[in-house]
């Protein structure tokens, strides 16, 4: 999708669509008086009559009887003074899910004044078009034929002021960046367990550093062996398909410590021998969710260019039961040199999480922070709204947080209080890679906490956020590309620190 800033005067627009987010309330807002009188008042019909509402998510299509605009979107964002940049994002991805339902090429989009509640014009310009992206990606490659002929979105004219031009393309250059990183992890996560393999991962990234100028190493059996990540060795032994591991590095930092950033990638996770109920298997594919976020933000960082030291770090594998597959009681040897029980073949990622977290002692990073579909708990504790935040810096935990905020990929912690530390604790090895049923992710968070060794952790379980199960009004259901703007936001503020 191509974004521009434009700073035609709204009511002079000439465009098949024109989608423009009002708040709630009862008159027209005064910033939109001269586009109400540009469309035939058909904006104060809309409002006054009190038919549209101006409602977080709520959207209403008018076609004005004069003028050039041939459709008027309205989308609701809620109480003005409740506005934020995670509101306009929102409701630009309404707008532009709308537009492609429409089957619009372009859509041009505005917000009131009053609708943007002191969000300044940079942000307005990134959010805008990391909404519209997000609101009208869909996924249609592997079908043969759909049943309408489908138009892609392929164009998104943000409308500002002309005194906010320079700063809103400041901002929209961003957010294009973002947005071509969460389209290229979206498209992964999507891609099915038979042609998302360890090794597909691994030319993708091989790709990426190419297109990009990154260094990547890829590490195959062979190697992973020598390197002896008996963890990572062990979770893809029950499978025909070979593992991988991946290293990606972009230097913009000169020689300062960089930020490491690992995600899980398991590319089907069937449980193994620990094997998942059948229902709802197939969503498994998106097991490999935390590597498509890394990926994807190395995308975006080799658009974008920012002063910061980045390494990705990607262990892949399937889970699988077969004749050859571990099997619960399995005592194998880490990376670190820990034993591990394997006591549910079904806690995979922190096996593999945890040679690569090993393995990052290597960079001395200034901060390591893992993603991972990790949990079903997560979504039993915080459902699809939050990811599960656990680490061993309070302030990196905060500077997460805040990132994750900006973001709108909200993060919430979880404790790792020493008195958990139990549930880790194994009778025959150095730990074991599941605690039973209580406080399931902080376990998780426990065990991968068991491998850190030299420098600040967070670990971000992204299990109840990686994907959705029902369609929204702002997103199609299936992958969200979790991570990647969360990821982006925390690497800029510490590019410009
Ligand atoms: N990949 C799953 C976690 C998951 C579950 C992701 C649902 C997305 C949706 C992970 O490997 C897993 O199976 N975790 C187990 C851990 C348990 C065996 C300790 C779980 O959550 O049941
Ligand atoms: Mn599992
Ligand atoms: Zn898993």
């Amino acid at each position: 999708m191509k974004s521009a800033i434009i700073t035609t005067p709204v009511g002079d627009l000439e465009t098949p669509l024109l989608a423009v987010i009002v708040p709630s309330g009862t008159t027209v807002p005064a910033s939109l008086a001269g586009l109400d009188r540009a469309t035939g008042g058909i904006l104060a019909r809309a409002i006054t009559s009190g038919d549209f509402k101006g409602k977080r998510d709520e959207a209403q299509l008018l076609y004005p009887a004069a003028g050039k605009i041939q459709r008027l979107l309205l989308v609701g964002v809620g109480k003005s003074a409740d506005v934020t940049r995670t509101g306009l994002r929102r409701a630009a991805a309404v707008a532009a899910k709308r537009a492609r339902q429409l089957g619009a090429k372009t859509v041009a989009l505005f917000a009131a004044a009053e609708a943007r509640n002191g969000v300044k014009p940079k942000d307005w310009g990134q959010v805008a078009v990391e909404g519209a992206a997000h609101g009208a990606w869909i996924f249609a490659d592997m079908k043969q034929a759909t049943e309408e002929p489908r138009v892609d979105v392929e164009a998104v004219d943000v409308v500002v002021d002309p005194k906010e031009a320079k700063e809103a393309e400041t901002g929209r250059r961003t957010g294009e960046a973002i947005a071509a990183g969460a389209r290229y992890t979206r498209r992964l996560q999507m891609l099915p367990g038979n042609i998302c393999t360890p090794s597909y991962l691994a030319d993708q990234a091989a790709a990426v550093a190419k297109k990009h100028g990154f260094g990547v190493t890829v590490l195959d059996l062979a190697a992973i062996k020598k390197e002896g990540m008996g963890a990572l060795l062990a979770v893809a032994q029950g499978s025909v398909q070979e593992p991988r591991f991946i290293a990606l590095e972009y230097k913009g930092g000169g020689d300062a410590a960089p930020v490491v950033l690992v995600g899980k990638g398991v590319t089907f996770d069937s449980g193994g021998i620990s094997i998942k109920p059948a229902q709802n298997m197939e969503d498994m594919k998106f097991d490999m969710s935390g590597a498509a976020a890394v990926l994807g933000t190395f995308e975006t960082l080799g658009m974008l260019k920012p002063r910061i030291n980045v390494i990705g770090l990607i262990p892949s594998t399937e889970n699988l039961p077969s004749g050859t597959a571990i099997k619960p009681g399995d005592v194998v040897k880490s990376h670190l040199g820990k034993t591990i029980e394997i006591v549910n073949t079904d806690a995979e990622g922190r096996l593999i999480l945890c040679d690569a977290l090993s393995w990052a002692r290597r960079y001395k990073p200034a901060a390591v922070l893992d993603a991972a579909t990790l949990t079903g708990a997560v979504s039993i504790a915080l459902g699809k709204e939050a990811i599960g935040l656990m680490g061993t810096d309070e302030a990196l935990m905060t500077e997460i947080r805040d990132a994750g905020d900006r973001a709108g990929e909200r993060c919430w912690p979880l404790p790792l209080w020493e008195e958990y530390r139990e549930l880790v604790k194994s009778d025959i090895a150095d730990v074991r890679n599941s605690g039973g049923r209580g406080a399931g992710t902080i376990a998780g968070g426990w065990f991968l906490r068991e491998f850190v060794e030299g420098f600040p952790w967070a670990h971000l379980d992204i299990a109840g956020t990686a994907y959705t199960d029902s369609e929204g009004p702002h997103q199609v259901k299936g992958p969200t590309a979790i991570g990647v703007r969360l990821f982006t936001e925390f690497l800029l503020r510490r590019a410009a620190a």
